[in-house]
């Protein structure tokens, strides 16, 4: 767990104050990931390194699990914080394997611990680990540099993780995979994660939490459905965009939506004919709205792994869940 109690930063620049972080208060709990999210300048960076104590805080607290920061010796404490720097920060002269063997060498660990470390981890991030082991980091792309970055921070297998926009400079196929891969590990890694993205949507796919910033202050936290069904002001309403309601879909599977219309008495199981479109129960309803748009009937047939029928699903069930007319569903998803 991560409490932060009236955390401020200010920074003095030139006898000028700077207040970058803004009497932050919140509760990362233990095993959750939480997004940071908020205009460029608006202080998640900072945030992020005072809970490593590379930014000394102004006022306030930090706690990580139960114990302030400021009792503990910041060389452990960073031993025990994976952190992904914003601009990878991988150490020029060393190899990628150096590179990412740098926090296990540091607490001791045998060669051959680190070897298939290595391994293990360059295969999770798509890279070949024999074709890079020996480069070094200019040798390679900016985003092949940014997945060793997050090796690297990962290496030792730290409880917490500092994780400022790792997947910010990849292409929309790689991060994708990416973000499948570390949602996969993190159910059973269960590590506490502050995560900064600028990118709503990945903020909804990965969040448990959802910490939105403006100019250093918090102006909500919540989780992805709290934010999109309820912001809290005009900032948060602008900054998540107006088709919140079809962002909410992404959160919800089929499954729940047949269970609505159950409830409402409607769709009945049908039996699922040949040339019906199909979704799966725990299909996304965004993905599910996509294949009901395209589909000619405006129906799909909603079938679980063993492709048995469970019922069925069309446009309007999605006008009742979300209050948009269909014909302003179709605009908004294509
Ligand atoms: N070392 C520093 N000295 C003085 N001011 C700083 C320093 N580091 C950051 N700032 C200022 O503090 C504010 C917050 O910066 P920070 O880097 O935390 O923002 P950010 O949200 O991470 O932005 P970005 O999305 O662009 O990475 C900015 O106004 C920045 O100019
Ligand atoms: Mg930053």
């Amino acid at each position: 767990m991560i409490t932060f109690k009236g955390v401020t930063k200010v920074y003095e620049r030139q006898g000028e104050k700077v207040k970058a972080v803004d009497h932050v208060n919140m509760k990362v709990e233990e095993g959750e990931i939480c997004v940071l999210i908020g205009p460029s300048g608006c202080g998640k960076t900072t945030l992020l390194r005072m809970v490593n104590r590379l930014v000394p805080l102004s006022e306030g607290t930090i706690e990580v699990g139960g114990t302030e920061i400021n009792s503990l010796d910041p060389i452990q404490l960073r031993r025990s914080i994976g952190y992904v720097i914003q601009q990878n920060g991988l150490f020029p002269n060393m190899t990628i394997e150096e590179n990412i063997n740098v926090v296990p060498k540091m607490i001791g660990w045998d060669v051959q611990k680190m070897k298939s470390r290595y391994q293990e981890l360059m295969e999770m991030m798509g890279l070949d680990p024999e074709e890079y082991r020996k480069r070094f980091p200019w040798e390679l792309s900016g985003g092949q540099q940014q997945r060793i970055g997050v090796a690297r921070a990962m290496a030792a297998d730290p409880p917490v993780m500092l994780m400022d926009e790792p997947f910010g400079a990849l292409d929309p196929v790689i991060r994708d995979h990416l973000q499948n891969e570390f949602l996969r590990l993190q159910k059973h890694m269960k590590k506490t994660i502050l995560f900064v993205s600028h990118d709503i949507d990945e903020a909804i796919r990965l969040g448990d939490k959802i910490a939105i910033f403006n100019k250093g202050s918090l102006m909500q936290f919540g989780t992805p459905d709290d934010i999109l069904s309820n912001p809290r002001n005009e900032f948060v309403r602008d900054f998540i965009g107006t088709d919140r309601e079809i962002k909410r879909l992404s959160l919800l599977t089929v499954k729940e939506l047949l269970h609505k219309g159950k409830k409402l008495g409607r769709s009945q199981t049908i039996p699922h004919e040949v040339n019906r479109e199909s979704v799966k129960l725990d299909t996304d309803l965004r993905t599910a709205l996509s294949v009901l748009l395209a589909s000619p009937t405006g129906e799909a047939a909603v079938v679980d792994h063993h492709n048995h029928p469970h019922g069925i699903i069309s446009i309007s069930d999605f006008q009742i869940l979300t209050g948009v007319h269909p014909t302003k569903l179709q605009t908004i998803v294509r």
